[in-house]
């Protein structure tokens, strides 16, 4: 293990530091903006969540069915108590586990700061099976730290430390998805926490 991801271990084994983290970072205002800038759900949207962690970003979907996928158990049951009572269903699973039939067609589907823990393998695996359950006009939403040559050595030291160990460039990123979708637009933002960091965002249309 690298010194950052030691450092970066430290700080997300207690869950008050993690807590004082995500605070202290903008993670709140950082989902806000996502939900409205990007995701623009609709009430009654069929939204599936991958990698959903604790679904914080359903706080900012008000009305819509979700389906939220984590392997972590205690992520899962978290939100599961958070969100009871919401049209909502969670699924303890790995990418790696999915297959289609196991799941429900969806308009618009996040990958929120989670394709950088897949390999290329189980991400390839997740655009197929997207692909396959997508309605016309559906949307698969990725955003994810990204190296660029002009960020800062702060923000790249911050990404480096990142628990993903699959953190890409903007064309890796785009070189992984494009063979399943037929039209992917991307942006790189530098502004959506309050610490130097460089999220790479895509949307992609089948
Ligand atoms: C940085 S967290 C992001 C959580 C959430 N999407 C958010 O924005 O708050 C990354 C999440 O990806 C999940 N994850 C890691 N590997 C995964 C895999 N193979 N399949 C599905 N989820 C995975 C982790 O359990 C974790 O909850």
């Amino acid at each position: 293990m690298t010194h950052e991801k030691i450092f970066h271990s430290a700080i997300f084994s207690s869950s008050i530091a993690y807590d004082l983290f995500q605070w202290a970072v903008g993670a709140h205002r950082f989902r806000r903006l996502v939900a409205k800038q990007y995701i623009c759900s609709q009430v009654g949207e069929h939204i599936l969540d991958v990698g959903c962690g604790t679904a914080e970003i359903l706080q900012f979907l008000p009305g819509v069915n979700y389906t939220g996928i984590d392997p972590n158990q205690r992520y899962i049951q978290s939100a599961r108590s958070r969100y009871a009572g919401r049209h909502v269903t969670f699924r303890c699973a790995s990418v790696s586990d999915l297959h289609s039939g196991q799941l429900l067609r969806f308009q618009k589907a996040l990958a929120l700061s989670m394709l950088h823990h897949l390999d290329d393998a189980e991400a390839q695996h997740l655009c197929r099976l997207l692909v396959e359950l997508m309605q016309p006009g559906g949307q698969f939403i990725a955003i994810d730290p990204c190296l660029t040559e002009s960020q800062s050595r702060i923000a790249r030291f911050i990404i480096n430390s990142d628990r993903g160990s699959y953190v890409r460039s903007s064309e890796e990123y785009r070189a992984l998805v494009q063979p399943f979708f037929s039209h992917v637009q991307s942006e790189i933002r530098q502004d959506l926490l309050h610490i130097p960091y460089t999220h790479h965002i895509m949307i992609c249309k089948a």
